[in-house]
């Protein structure tokens, strides 16, 4: 890798997290402990949800939540058509079926019209993917879900912090999974969490992240602890160590400097490609409050000469990184083959997937990076256009 090259992400790294991991590891308890139990409850009060259980992965977030729900064999899931591969396989572990549905043209989120279309008597949740942190359209969706009586498991991955009309993302629907992927505007390397306000799903998540044996488990090692316990159902293991917990801790602590510092990157790049001509830019609407997670914008492609991968590689080769989110689930051989899928009824997403591309935007991201992206970007435009 060249010297200059910049990088579609790197985490915001600072003594605050060092010192913490260095803490942890010299306290000799390494797995889940004290700090991922401080970790949860600052997340919690952070989000102002009543339980936040973390775990692996969202992945394994999103397991959980659809477990504790009751999801069944032959039950169908609403997903959208534009996200991870993961919103929708958490579906497939159940051999329940992932419904994958359109997105909206300028938030590339799912479509409530298109979940109307698609709710049947085995409807039992839907996953909405704040795409990007920009949230969904929630109050549709909460209208839907009432009356269909469905659950809404949100995909948070990319929405800390984020909020909807006023709203924390993770107050809204049944449970709301997070991710701490190392991409993610909270990073632990790998990690998630769960926030709910019920009860029941707290506490079944709880029990099932750790093998189905109660969830203070983790504290037979501890003076306060017994040696007893029991088990009572084939759970997972789906342990948040402390050491992710100490990179949480101090992750969280610069989360909103962290939102502001990508609220200023979206606003400078904004400035930069606003007279490219051959470029869409992502917008917001006034009641919500994004992440500011990924960068998207969408080429003219009408307007060049060459692809949007063939715009990809001219980037890298100026030492660029990007990247391209997501590859529409329906175009990927295992749901396109197992659920029958059709190019056609996606016409929105088959619109957005030959034209976007995400540009890097994290925090410590200099100036000078950004007058390159945009340079670089403006540059190829104007060298390619027909
Ligand atoms: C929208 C979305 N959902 C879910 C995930 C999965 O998150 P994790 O890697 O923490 O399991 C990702 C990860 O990139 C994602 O982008």
């Amino acid at each position: 890798m060249k010297n200059d090259y910049i990088p579609f992400h790197k985490p915001l790294v600072t003594d605050d997290e060092i010192n913490e991991v260095v803490d942890t590891i010299k306290s000799g308890w390494w797995t889940t402990g004290p700090k991922t139990l401080k970790f949860e409850n600052e997340f919690n009060s952070f989000i102002g949800s009543k339980f936040s259980l973390a775990v692996s992965s969202w992945t394994a977030a999103a397991h959980l939540a659809l477990e504790a729900i009751g999801l069944q064999t032959g039950d169908e899931v609403i997903v959208p058509s534009i996200t991870f591969t993961a919103t929708a396989e958490i579906v497939c572990y159940f051999k329940a079926k992932p419904v994958i549905v359109d997105v909206q043209e300028d938030s590339f989120n799912i479509d409530p019209e298109e979940i109307e279309k698609h709710i049947t008597n085995k409807t039992r949740a839907v996953i909405p993917v704040h795409y990007g942190g920009n949230p969904c359209d929630m109050d549709e969706i909460l209208k839907l879900a009432r009356l269909n009586n469905f659950k809404i498991i949100e995909d948070a991955a990319h929405s800390l912090p984020a909020k909807y009309k006023g709203r924390m993302i993770g107050t809204i629907g049944d449970a709301t999974c997070f991710s701490f992927y190392v991409t993610k505007t909270l990073a632990t390397g790998e990690g998630g969490m769960i926030s709910t306000d019920d009860e029941e799903i707290a506490s079944r998540c709880s029990i099932m992240r750790l093998h189905g044996i109660n969830s203070d488990a983790w504290k037979r090692y501890t003076s306060e602890g017994s040696w007893y316990y029991e088990v009572v159902a084939p759970g997972f293991k789906y342990n948040f160590t402390d050491i992710q917990a100490s990179l949480g801790l101090a992750q969280l602590k610069k989360l909103e400097i962290m939102q502001s510092a990508r609220k200023n990157i979206f606003n400078k790049y904004n400035s930069l490609l606003a007279d490219n001509g051959l470029l869409k830019l992502y917008k917001y609407k006034d009641d919500v409050e994004p992440s500011y997670h990924l960068y998207p914008i969408l080429l003219d492609i009408e307007g060049l000469k060459i692809t949007r991968s063939q715009v990809i590689d001219e980037l890298k080769n100026m030492g660029i990184g990007t990247s391209v989110h997501f590859i529409p689930l329906y175009r990927h051989p295992y749901y396109r083959e197992t659920y029958n899928l059709d190019i056609k009824n996606y016409p929105v997403s088959e619109y957005i997937y030959p034209r976007i591309i995400t540009l890097p935007i994290w925090p410590g991201i200099s100036d000078s990076q950004i007058d390159r992206v945009t340079e670089g970007l403006n540059s190829i435009t104007r060298k390619f256009k027909k």
